[in-house]
């Protein structure tokens, strides 16, 4: 198959209303003049976005308020974008996480993490895939996923657990549609500088290498995509991370997660973090 070509094509992108989703969404705009569907569930940022790219580009946003931890929202979404225009790129981005004790995150936070970052994924990816093939146009499909899906991360158990499902998903069912004219690509970035970080516990991280800054981020991502790459980890700090645990045994790999995340959990805990 040959790289993708956002110019001027239809892409959907969930999530676009902050933080990685968002900076991909300017990219596309502004580097290929693509049009959009901007998914989330605050329609006042998604509407600011489409005035700002619309006014700047001149390209077209539809924009879909959505909350996909609902199933009958995930199926509008497909329903309403489909029925606008032609879709030629998927970016399955929208993600929650919960920092602290796994044990003191409430059940409904649980079963909505769940329902948002591996249930609203998957059905998106079977409605999509076929109407990409169907469409006959060498589309692509998206999966943004973390390196905690490589990875155990302890005080963020659940959301290591949701984004291993996708990582494994997603390089799966790559495989099982090779040779059809669609790509599945899975992103797994290591920290980002976003509201996800900034606004939990975790901006004790911020500020340091660890974070990369979504602009950045974003750009790796599109690029992973275009090229149809299977699985991407942006950045070198985090892929010599991730080299040297295939060295390290697994448990010990696990502990110093829990002696840094513990850290950082303590100091968020006792009011160091910076907006915690
Ligand atoms: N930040 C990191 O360190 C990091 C690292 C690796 C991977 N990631 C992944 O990158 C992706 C983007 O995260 P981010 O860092 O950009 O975080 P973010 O700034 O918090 O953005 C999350 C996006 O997901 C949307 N979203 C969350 N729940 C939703 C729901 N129920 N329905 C619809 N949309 C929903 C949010 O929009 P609304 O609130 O408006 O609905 C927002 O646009 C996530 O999948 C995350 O797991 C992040």
């Amino acid at each position: 198959m040959k790289p993708m070509n956002f110019t001027r094509r239809r892409v959907l992108v969930t999530g676009a209303s902050s933080g990685l989703g968002l900076e991909m969404a300017r990219q596309l705009a502004n580097r290929d003049q693509a049009d959009l569907v901007l998914v989330a569930r605050r329609l006042d940022r998604l509407n600011e976005l489409k005035a700002e790219l619309e006014g700047s580009t001149g390209i077209h946003c539809q924009v879909i308020a959505a909350d996909l931890s609902k199933p009958q929202d995930v199926d509008r979404v497909f329903a309403e974008a489909s029925a606008a225009g032609e879709i030629y790129g998927v970016i399955l981005n929208a993600g929650v996480t919960h920092f602290g004790k796994h044990l003191d995150m409430e059940w409904s936070g649980f079963e909505s993490m769940l329902a948002t970052n591996v249930t609203s994924v998957v059905r998106l990816v079977n409605l999509f895939t076929p109407y990409l093939i169907s469409q006959g146009r060498e589309g692509g499909i998206m999966l943004v996923s973390s390196m905690a899906g490589l990875l155990p991360l302890p005080f963020q158990a659940a959301y290591a657990g949701t984004k291993a499902f996708i990582t494994n998903f997603a390089q799966s069912l790559s495989e099982e549609l090779r040779g059809e004219p669609v790509s599945v690509t899975v992103f797994s970035p290591g920290g980002i500088d976003t509201d996800m970080t900034r606004s939990s516990k975790l901006n004790y991280f911020e500020n340091t290498s660890l974070l990369q800054d979504a602009t950045s981020c974003a750009r790796d991502g599109l690029a992973a995509m275009q090229s149809r790459q299977v699985i991407h980890v942006p950045g070198r700090l985090n892929r010599a991370q991730l080299f040297a645990t295939r060295l390290t045994p697994r448990r010990l790999i696990t502990r110093i997660a829990g002696v840094t995340y513990r850290k950082a959990l303590k100091a968020g805990e006792a009011g160091q973090g910076k907006t915690a």
